[in-house]
This record gives structure tokens, sequence and C-alpha cells, in this order.
């Protein structure tokens, strides 16, 4: 390979790069930054950390602007009770690094700690065995990943923020770009911990919502429901979508869920779907849809999540999403370009 390669080199030290994020999400460093800068040793003491280790970590970090090295002054030292290390370097976080701080808004530390949660790195390293057996080689050693989920409560919650976290650039001014009803309730299939049916209930202050998901989700939501002071205005309830929806919804989102299903599978949804809906409904389908060039493009990148995690699911062109809809009953009405590379497809019954 070509030094003079920057994409190819560049992508090998990427994992360096993120292994250094993974630390300081892992760590809590940005928590630990929070209230000023540290003596490198007494950061790893209250990190619970290695010291020497964790001054090459910092290192890298203060490269990707994450923090800033300062002077370990007897100020800083007094403050923190470090040990006394007259060489003792320090660092204080800069403002992106701010945005690794367990409160800051975006769920960013939560992103990066689920992107390197143990099935999900699993899975991408995987990739290769995947690719020559065609079977995940993530499902070959977990079992399906929303079984896993509910096996494991801390990696559940950090997947409902990574979602909350994923769904912000396709929703922001969703509400600008696509006209919701000015009344009715809209069924939230699958909605996660509600981040995106809470954007839509702000925005349209007559409509009322109804989000559905797996019994060791629904607790999660109705706590962020809750917290966006939204309870009143909202149904949360377990159920599996392969069994059926909550019936009587006169608009029916399904954000970043048929990505993860084979065709049959997504029929079988969006059957369930169209047979619950009040005469007259519509289905969303929130997913970012494949482009049909050769260019970079995000619904590439999550293409090889969905090949890595799941037997069957994937991204799907605008054709594909059509033939899906036609083959449950449905018929592709609209589609509207969102941030990022998502689109919303609106359905209606044919
Ligand atoms: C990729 S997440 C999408 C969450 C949310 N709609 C969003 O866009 O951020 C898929 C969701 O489907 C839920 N799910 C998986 N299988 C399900 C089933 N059989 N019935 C209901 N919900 C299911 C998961 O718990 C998860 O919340």
């Amino acid at each position: 390979m070509p030094h003079s390669d920057d994409l190819l080199w560049g992508a090998l030290g990427d994992i360096s790069r993120f292994a250094a994020l993974l630390t300081m999400a892992e760590l809590g460093v940005a928590d630990h930054l929070a209230r000023g800068p540290l003596s490198t040793p007494e950061l790893a003491r209250r990190a619970g950390a290695h010291a020497p280790s964790l001054r090459r970590v910092l290192r890298e970090l203060a490269a990707m602007d994450l923090v800033r090295a300062v002077e370990a002054d007897a100020e800083t030292d007094a403050e923190t009770d470090a040990e006394t290390d007259a060489e003792a370097d320090a660092y204080e976080l800069t403002e992106r690094g701010g945005a690794l701080r367990s409160d800051a808004p975006g769920f960013v530390r939560s992103s990066i700690r689920m992107l390197g949660e143990e099935g999900f790195w699993y899975a991408m390293r995987m990739l290769p065995d995947t690719v020559r057996t065609g079977r995940s080689a993530f499902i070959e050693q977990y079992g399906p990943l929303y079984d896993y989920l509910a096996r494991k409560p801390e990696s559940s919650t950090l997947f409902d923020d990574y979602m909350a976290a994923r769904a912000v650039p396709f929703t922001e001014g969703l509400s600008e770009r696509y006209a919701f009803p000015a009344t009715g309730t809209m069924v939230d299939v699958a909605g996660g911990k509600g981040h995106i049916l809470a954007t839509v209930l702000r925005a349209n202050p007559g409509l009322r919502g109804v989000l559905m998901d797996l019994e060791h989700v629904v607790d999660h939501a109705r706590r962020a429901l809750a917290e966006e002071g939204l309870a009143e205005r909202t149904e949360v309830v377990a159920g599996d979508f392969f069994a059926a929806v909550p019936s009587g919804g006169d608009v029916y989102l399904l954000a970043s869920i048929l990505h993860n299903w084979d065709d049959e599978d997504c029929v079988k949804i969006l059957t369930n779907v169209r047979t619950a809906m009040n005469p007259g409904g519509r289905v969303l389908i929130l997913e970012v849809v494949l482009p049909d060039d050769e260019r970079p493009h995000l619904g590439k990148d999550i293409d090889l999540r969905m090949l890595a995690i799941f037997n069957g699911g994937a991204e799907r062109s605008r054709e594909e999403y059509a033939a899906l809809l036609g083959r449950a009953g449905l018929a592709m009405s609209d589609v509207v370009e969102l941030g990022s590379g998502a689109s919303l497809i609106e359905a209606r019954q044919r």
C-alpha cells in the first residue's frame, strides 16, 4: 500500500484513535476533568488507571483536541491532592472533549461505549467470517441482537442512548420538512427510548403518541418521555411487532426498524401495521436510503454493520422499499430527504 495513500493509512490510524476515545469514555476522563485540570497521576488515581499508560492515551487524545496539556502547577496539585511529582504533566478538557461528559447532550459517551461494546466490536472484527459464510458471526456467537441486549441491561441502555444520538441529525427540523397531521395519534413502532416521538410531539401539540417496544426497553422509554414532560400525551406499551402493533393510529413511524430484518420479516411487520392503522392512515419509514452511485455514503457504512449483526438486515434503495411496501398492501406516496443522508418514506393503503 503506497504511503501516499492517506485514506488507507488514515483508516488504520482510525483504530488507534477509536481505542483512545473508547478509553476516554470507559474511564470517564471527561467527567474527571469537568471541574478543572488534573495532573496525570491524580487523573489516573481517580479513574482507576495506570498513570504511565494513561499518559500515552492522553497524548493521542490531545492530538485529537479532546484534552489539552497545561502546566502542572502547585495550585493544580494542591487542589487535587495529587501525588507529589514535580515532573507530572497535567491535562484539561477542551470544548470538543466536553461532549464526552456523561451529562453532555447528544449521548456521545454512550455511543462510543456502545460501538466498543463486546458484541458490537466482535461483530465488526468478525466481518470477514460473516462474508465467508453469509451468516452473521455475531449471531453464531451471541444469538440475535435484541435477545443479547435483553440479557445485558447495561448494553441495552447504551444501545438506546446510541440510537437517540444517531437520530439527532435525522430528526432536526423534521416537522418543518414533513407535515404531520395536526391531531390524532402517532404510533412509534419499536421507538426505543422515545426520542423521535418526543421530537414530533413537541413540534405538534395536537398529536398524541403511543410507543411500542420490547419489554426490556419500555421502562427506559417511560422514564425518558416523563423527563420530557410528555407522560400525559403518551402511552408506552410492550409488544412484539411480529405478533401485532397497537391499533387505531393515524401515523405509524418505523424508524431504523426495517433495516434490521430480511424482506420476509419486513413484509410481516408492514402488514401488521397496515391492518392496525385507522382508515386514511399513513406509514412513515425513516431510513438511510442507499444511493445508486459509488460515492461514499452513510448508508454504505451502516449497511456493513447490518451485515455483521443481522441475518438479512440491510440498507435498501428506494425501489427496494417500494417493493416491500407493495407486498404489504401499501403504496409509497412521498419521499422527503432529511439531514445526514436519511429519508422519510411516506406510504398509504392501496
Ligand atoms: C435500531 S432500534 C431503532 C429504535 C428507534 N426507532 C430509533 O430509530 O432510534 C430497533 C428497535 O426495535 C426494537 N425491537 C426489536 N425487535 C422487536 C420486536 N420483535 N418487537 C418490537 N420491538 C422490537 C428494539 O428494542 C429497538 O428499540
